[in-house]
């Protein structure tokens, strides 16, 4: 029922150039799939380039970040219009890289997924525990923290459309991938408060992804969790090679 997403973080790599080559041989390579739904997020100054090559291919274009105003003075900032405009669909809110060098709150992403759905964009909004917080035991406070207060000014509708990314910090870029059972027991959680804030038939609706560590060998059994609805993929989504596996999981 929930068509699963597969999508690629290209974080702060890739010049326009090798941009441009990387979704098309990414466009060229996954043409005939139809179920699931590709979506590539290079870094802002290639997303117009990318864009170009996407045009006449069902892939979709995302951001990896934005400003929560739509216009005005904000010296480097990149408004979700800009974003619109660029042809992005989506637009990654809330990862942990922006809440760990960049000061990114709860309550700052609660006013960019606001401003997100104000202006037609769908959130891929992340969330996930730091290691310490795991060994702790906290791992579902925290995700009930982000999650309550991250989407709080959403209405039930609006609640459907969004795309939840689940990524343990650990798991991001180390390696270490999530067992299917932690994701699914952070993912299953994740739809119960989706379920408490939104309703029970919007909770169905929306796709939750797990990200952290994601491999060619590594997404089967990820992808095989009632609760995992497709994947965000960083490191291996930056080789044509490994991503177009992971596509074809
Ligand atoms: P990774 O990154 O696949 O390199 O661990 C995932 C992400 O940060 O979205």
């Amino acid at each position: 029922m929930r068509k699963p997403i597969i999508a690629g973080n290209w974080k702060m790599n890739k010049l326009i150039l090798e941009a441009v080559e990387l979704a098309r041989e990414i466009k060229n390579r996954t043409g005939s799939v139809a179920n699931k739904e590709i979506v590539l997020c290079p870094p802002f100054t290639a997303l117009s380039s990318v864009k170009e090559v996407l045009e006449d291919s069902p892939i979709k274009l995302g951001a990896q970040n934005m400003h929560w105003e739509v216009r005005g003075a904000y010296t480097g900032e990149v408004s979700p219009m800009m974003l619109k405009d660029v042809g992005c669909t989506y637009v990654i809110l809330g990862h942990s890289e922006r809440r760990q060098y960049f000061g990114e709150t709860n309550s700052i992403v609660k006013k960019k997924v606001r401003t997100a759905f104000s202006t037609g964009l769908v959130p891929i909004v992340c969330v996930g525990e730091t290691l310490p917080e795991r060994e702790k035991g906290e791992t579902l406070r925290v995700l009930e923290e982000q999650v309550k207060t991250g989407l709080s000014e959403l209405t039930r509708e609006e609640g459907k459309g969004l795309v939840v990314a689940y990524e343990p910090v650990w798991a991001i870029g180390t390696g270490k991938t999530a067992t299917p059972d932690q994701a699914e027991e952070a993912q299953r959680f994740i739809r119960k408060l989706l379920g408490q804030m939104f309703g029970g038939e919007s909770a169905q609706a929306i796709r939750i992804l797990y990200g952290g560590s994601i491999n060619p060998d590594n997404i089967s059994a990820l992808m095989s969790c009632e609760d995992v609805d497709g994947g965000l993929v960083g490191g291996a989504s930056l080789n044509v090679e490994s991503f177009v596996k992971i596509v074809n999981y």
